[in-house]
């Protein structure tokens, strides 16, 4: 577990959800919806048993300027269709099962291509079953020339109409992609940037305090560790990483006569140390992807399980979990990282004090979740956060401690 884990941990603060493309908003753009989007490019498909019906209709609309192809029943109509075919006129007196089936079948197959319907005179219903599956239109024999050339110019017309909101809704949708890709790649910069934030105003901690060098870091990987123990949820566990990398920030507002005093603080300094807390909390608070970590640990990782913490007194459950877990995090480093006056003490020590104070200065069952976890798991925080305070300043890392 390294630092690199609160990288990718941050990273879940602003989810995003990526449209797949079975998400997609438009159905594809069927090929002859835009190759016969047009008189000039589309074909009529004409559907009549009748050779001489046929020839008088398609020399009739070959004379306006259509480009007509025939089919009978002996053809599968549905197999002269192809891309550049933009309307069929389908005479619904074919027989076998063609007439309502295959109309029913161009209008599922090919809801692009207009189907103008040819019946009786009088055939009212038919006509209205035929709109209902889908045709465009119904067009009653016997045929007058410039009544059904008319019905074709506004069946293309329909097709245009078509085909143009078909290309519009494809440049919306991928407009919509851009700037979500355009709104993925500004929110990762923006995830850069919190985490940086984090590492700055720790790195100016480090920086002012070098007797608890590493303390920020190590606390939050324990944290984390204690957290997963007691099962938090991922949102939690961000919370917490970001409570325990800052809890001491307050500290900044604190005095060096006062913070590095080699001998015995005063009354009054231990009431100006005890006010980092609220320091931090006013500090920080403003910020909005820090708020709960801010008042959940940052102002409340000194108070105690039996209520004599500050700065409230908080007592059991009014701790926020967050930072009754912390607060066994911090004592565990405390006592176990070496400082410029002592060396750090064994974890069975940690261990032994931590379960003393169960139930006064801890939450039971966090001591229960820290005494479940094995050695090698603390001794593995301690040499990656070692390794890392290392690399920063450039200098050889020498081991935290040994496992023994
Ligand atoms: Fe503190
Ligand atoms: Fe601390």
């Amino acid at each position: 577990m390294t630092l690199t884990d609160s990288i990718s941990t941050m990273a879940r603060f602003l989810p995003i959800t990526p449209i797949s493309s079975a998400q997609s908003l438009v159905p594809p753009l069927e090929k002859h919806l835009v190759r016969g989007a047009d008189e000039e490019s589309g074909r009529v498909l004409i559907v009549d048993d009748d050779t001489d019906a046929r020839a008088w209709l398609s020399d009739l609309l070959a004379a306006e300027g259509y480009r007509c192809d025939g089919a009978s029943e002996s053809q599968d109509p549905l197999n002269c269709i192809n891309e550049l075919t933009a309307l069929v006129i389908l005479d619904l007196h074919s027989p076998a099962m063609y007439g309502m089936e295959l109309l029913r079948r161009i209008t599922m197959e090919h809801p692009g291509i207009a189907v103008l319907v040819v019946g009786g005179q009088g055939d009212v219903a038919v006509a209205v079953r035929a709109m209902r599956l889908g045709a465009y239109d119904f067009v009653p024999r016997p045929f007058y020339p410039d009544d059904l050339i008319l019905r074709v110019q506004r069946a293309f017309a329909w097709r245009r109409l078509i085909v143009r909101n078909h290309l519009y809704q494809h440049e919306l949708e991928s407009a919509i992609e851009l700037q979500r890709e355009a709104l993925t790649l500004a929110l990762g910069e923006l995830r850069r940037t919190y985490q940086a934030t984090l590492e700055a105003l720790t790195g100016a901690l480090d920086l002012r305090d070098k007797e608890t060098e590493g303390h920020s870091r190590r606390v939050t990987e324990y944290s984390t560790v204690l957290a997963r123990a007691m099962n938090v949820d991922d949102d939690a566990l961000d919370v917490i990483r970001q409570g325990a990398l800052l809890h001491d920030v307050g500290k900044i507002g604190i005095p060096d006569s006062v913070l590095h005093k080699p001998g015995p603080l005063t009354t009054e300094e231990w009431a100006l140390i005890r006010k980092h807390p609220q320091i931090g909390y006013d500090l920080l608070k403003g910020i909005g992807f820090l708020s709960e970590a801010v008042s959940t640990i940052v102002l409340r990782h000194h108070e105690r399980y039996d209520g004599t913490g500050y700065p409230d007194g908080l007592r059991g459950n009014d701790i926020p979990w967050g930072a009754r877990i912390f607060a066994v995090s911090d004592t565990l480093d405390a006592i176990t990282a070496d400082r410029v006056y002592r060396k750090g003490r064994s974890l069975a020590v940690a261990r032994a004090e931590i379960s003393r104070l169960s139930g006064k200065q801890f939450d039971p069952k966090v001591v229960e979740a820290f005494m479940s976890i094995p050695d090698q798991t603390w001794y593995t925080i301690q040499n990656a956060v070692a390794i890392l305070c290392s690399r920063m300043q450039g200098v050889n890392y020498a081991h935290y401690r040994s496992h023994d």
